[in-house]
């Protein structure tokens, strides 16, 4: 969570850090502020609220021109979001300046001890402590370098950490621990952010700064050391996305344009994957630990939010495909379990981002217990993506709206092909079937995306509930969960996933007439059961609206609104059910009035724990 950007070299820095901040808005737009070295000093800026109200108090201020700055937006941990708590902060001499990601666990403590030795403090903030312990060890004559390492070692937590000096107009530093940050290599300019998406159109060259290294970064050089100042081997990653990926184009919202991507994504996911006539999977990334999976004799997912969903399908996915027990876990529940790993256990991670703190911890705890570690990634050289073992990325390019859509449709992708991969079957005509009907599905979804004015209309209609239930059975069980995350997430209706079966022991006392269902109810081999509950949920006034197979005669008399979607295979269902749900979930969150794009409280990366 938090954004945060700097700039060094020979453009004025300010228009950078804006539009950096404006890509890094979705991971939180509680506050922004800028400190830019300008004049022979630092200035500083703060604002509440989104970038753009930054950007109003900034636009007559002709004295901001200087080449270096950091920037920051904030998603609010310790203190309420208001101009004192947003970042940077400074010292009691006004001569350091930070922006943090991250959390400072042991701050109390700092805070006190430096305040008995008459620092003073103006926020709530754990941030705050790290300008002023600097400071207090700068009075032991240290020079800059060691003064901060010093304070580095003093501190417990996560953070990512961009700090400027105003003794030394020539260097931005950079420190990580368990926070992602990124340093984007330029000529005779270098730029820096908590996630590439920022660089996009700056720079495609990219270093990814590894825990408890320090980057001191000038226009022309970057100087990488540990903390026992050591220099470090830090190697250039090039960056694939590209500046029409990361902007709107012709639409009102990301949320709307990456759903529409959905075809191209499907594609991408599958390119150079998929030997259809072959029935072969092939999987460049896992080639090299093809032999260990061969043992695979227990799977367990790692994930969060919606990705954790995307897990869920993964389960039935494979234990239908590749026969392999298989657990999905949250990420922030794994580190409390005790269970023992038998030998041949294999640990998935699914993140969009690949910086999402639960997960990573996840992962690391399965590393600790000696498992093989996976992951399914869409950020390339992202934190999960290097310190899993091997892994597929989702090439789904960079997803902006903070409501995941996009990257679900291709973690379907990924772990059919996953599954195929570590079947036994992989290369057998049994997978023809599947391999086949997969080139279909980018056609099938344009059909949907083709009719979204019919989801529009039906959002029009709902959009005044004050809850909604949505239904599924096996492998859209799942795709319930997430319709009804999508909804809560972006409209702020009260929503609820449930298998269809557990809607007796429940949910059920709910229905009246003024609440509806969402039911996923195509024709498969649970559609029967999925009529049974309909048939109560009918008898029980609740109004229904049923996304169903084209040309489903029965359904007609049991929904009062039908969304229907093209007949496909049951595994792959979820990437056909989900669009609707997301679709609708979309329109009604804008026809609400609200910026679906930026939820209120939610952040797209969500970096601490
Ligand atoms: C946040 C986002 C969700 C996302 C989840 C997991 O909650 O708002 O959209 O699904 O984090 O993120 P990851 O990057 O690990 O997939």
């Amino acid at each position: 969570m938090c954004g945060i950007v700097g700039y060094i070299g020979k453009e004025k820095s300010l228009p950078i850090l804006i539009s950096g901040l404006k890509a890094l808005e979705y991971r939180g737009y509680d506050s922004a502020g800028i400190a830019i070295f300008s004049n022979d000093k630092i200035e500083i800026k703060k604002s509440v609220g989104q970038v753009k109200i930054l950007e109003k108090v900034l636009k007559d201020d002709i004295d901001l021109v200087g080449h270096l700055g950091i920037g920051h937006t904030r998603w609010a941990t310790h203190g309420i979001p208001n101009e004192k708590n947003a970042h940077p902060h400074n010292d009691c001499a006004k001569r350091i300046f930070v922006v943090h990601n991250g959390i400072i666990e042991n701050y109390k403590e700092i805070k006190e001890y430096l305040q008995n030795h008459g620092h003073n403090f103006l926020s709530d903030t754990d941030t705050e402590v790290v300008p002023h312990l600097i400071e207090d060890f700068l009075k032991d004559k240290k020079d800059f370098h060691t003064a901060l390492l010093d304070t580095l070692k003093m501190i417990k937590g996560a953070y990512a950490f961009a700090i400027i000096d105003s003794k030394n107009s020539d260097t931005l530093y950079a420190v990580k621990l368990s926070s992602p940050l990124v340093i984007g290599v330029g000529k005779h300019e270098n730029f820096l952010a908590s996630d590439p998406s920022a660089l996009v159109g700056k720079t495609k060259n990219v270093i990814y700064l590894k825990d408890g290294e320090i980057a001191e970064i000038t226009k022309d050089n970057i100087n990488i050391t540990n903390l026992e100042k050591q220099k470090t081997h830090s190697e250039i990653v090039r960056l694939e996305w590209d500046l029409e990926q990361a902007q709107k184009g012709n639409y009102p919202h990301f949320m709307l344009k990456e759903i529409f991507e959905g075809p191209e994504i499907v594609l991408s996911a599958l390119r150079g994957r998929l030997k259809g006539k072959e029935n072969f999977v092939k999987l460049g990334g896992l080639e090299q630990v093809a032999e260990k999976l061969k043992e695979t004799k227990r799977l367990i997912i790692l994930a969060c939010g919606t990705s954790y969903y995307a897990g869920l399908v993964g389960e039935y996915l494979f234990e239908e495909i590749a026969k392999i027990p298989t657990e999905v876990h949250f990420a922030s529940e794994f580190r409390y379990r005790e269970e023992p790993f038998e030998k041949g256990t294999v640990a998935i991670a699914i993140s969009q981002s690949g910086e999402t703190a639960d997960t990573l911890a996840a992962i690391r705890k399965a590393k600790e217990h000696e498992l093989l570690t996976l992951g399914i990634v869409n950020t390339v050289g992202s934190t999960i993506a290097r310190e899993t073992d091997a892994g597929v990325y989702n090439h789904a390019g960079p997803e902006v709206g903070v409501a995941s859509t996009k990257a679900f449709i291709s973690q379907l992708i990924i772990l059919t092909l996953v599954a195929v991969y570590l079947s036994k079957s992989n290369g057998h005509s049994k997978n023809h079937a599947l391999l086949q009907e997969l080139e279909k599905i980018p056609k099938k979804i344009k059909t949907i995306l083709d009719r979204s004015s019919e989801l529009e209309k039906l959002a029009e209609k709902y959009k005044n509930c004050d809850n909604f239930l949505f239904l599924g059975r096996r492998y859209n069980y799942p795709v319930a969960l997430e319709g009804a995350l999508k909804l809560k997430e972006i409209s702020y209706i009260h929503a609820e996933g449930y298998g269809a079966g557990e809607m007796k022991h429940g949910p059920i006392a709910m229905i009246s007439e003024n609440f509806p269902t969402a039911a996923i109810v195509p024709q498969n081999s649970v559609s029967e059961k999925m009529f049974s509950n309909l048939e109560e949920i009918k008898a029980r006034k609740g109004p229904i609206f049923a996304i169903a197979t084209e040309g489903d005669k029965r359904i007609v008399s049991l929904a009062n609104d039908i969304f229907f979607i093209p007949k496909t295979i049951e595994p792959l269902e979820p990437l056909l059910t989900v669009v609707p749900l997301q679709l609708f979930a979309y329109y009604v969150g804008t026809k609400r009035g609200f910026d679906v794009d930026k939820p209120r409280n939610l952040a797209k990366s969500v970096t601490v724990e």
